[in-house]
């Protein structure tokens, strides 16, 4: 039981996560770039917006979950600043206020494993400052850049997760398969349906927001207290049955 933020709070994953949220008794703060009744209207693609933001929070946090996310249909630009820079910027300007116990989740995809980058230069790229990363992601086409921002946002919450271990705060991410929400039509077009379609063929079916939500939930809360540093899939098995393919 907490405090705890939720970005892209107004759609899919993120709405599913804040009704969990709440009926477990935590506080919810929710901010999404859609106003929400009761929640923070933020622009997280504007350093600003976040820094606005960040005031209105207020107060101390339990828990981040980082869910807001852009598809490849986007600009490599704004993508790069909502799935990677932001996340950066909302946690060092929010991480102090966050106890022993605190957990951080990110929500990133199995797309990662796409990212056109060796790990050397994901590390170099991450070494940079924000307006270098979106310079370099923005130079990429919007698929890649969609899966490069997704590979970043992964190295940089396991370095976190290093990092915060003196304090008691744990970081895990989470990697969903296609799921059944609004930001599914835009993978259509940047992927291509008879992807998706084959997806779903090998899994039955595509995921539903609820149970993405319920890992995250899981994760913020302190039945995971032993689980930090990792990335789990949520996909109903796919990476599995497709890594054994490859094999
Ligand atoms: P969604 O499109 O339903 O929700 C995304 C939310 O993020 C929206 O409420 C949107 O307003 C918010 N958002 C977008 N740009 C923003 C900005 N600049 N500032 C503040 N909020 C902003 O999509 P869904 O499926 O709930 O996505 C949640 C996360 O899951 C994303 O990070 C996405 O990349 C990831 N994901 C989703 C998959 C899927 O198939 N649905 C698959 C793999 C990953």
């Amino acid at each position: 039981i907490g405090r705890i933020l939720v970005t892209g709070a107004a759609s899919g994953i993120g709405a599913q996560l804040c009704r969990r949220l709440r009926e477990q008794g935590n506080e919810v703060i929710a901010l999404d770039l859609k106003p929400l009744a009761g929640g923070i209207a933020c622009d997280l693609s504007d350093p600003a917006s976040i820094r606005r933001a960040v005031k209105d929070i207020g107060g101390e946090l339990g828990g981040i979950a980082h869910v807001a996310g852009l598809p490849g249909t986007f600009s490599p630009m704004k993508v790069a600043a909502v799935n990677t820079v932001a996340l950066r910027q909302l946690t060092s300007q929010l991480v102090d206020r966050m106890n022993p116990g605190g957990s951080i989740v990110v929500v990133s995809s199995i797309t990662a494993h796409r990212c056109p980058w060796t790990v050397a230069e994901i590390r170099a790229v991450l070494a940079q400052d924000d307006n270098a990363i979106l310079a370099r992601l923005g130079a990429l086409s919007g698929p890649d850049a969609y899966a490069a921002s997704k590979c970043l946002a992964n190295n940089w919450a396991a370095s976190l997760s290093e990092e915060l271990l003196s304090r008691g705060v744990r970081v895990n991410v989470v990697s969903p398969g296609p799921v059944e929400t609004p930001i599914l039509r835009d993978f259509e077009q940047s992927m291509g349906a008879a992807r998706l379609r084959a997806a779903a063929d090998i899994v039955g079916r595509h995921g539903r927001p609820d149970e993405i939500a319920a890992l995250i939930a899981f994760l913020l809360s302190s039945d995971a207290a032993w689980v930090n540093g990792v990335n789990i899939a949520c996909d109903g098995g796919f990476s599995n049955a497709r890594t054994i393919e490859a094999q």
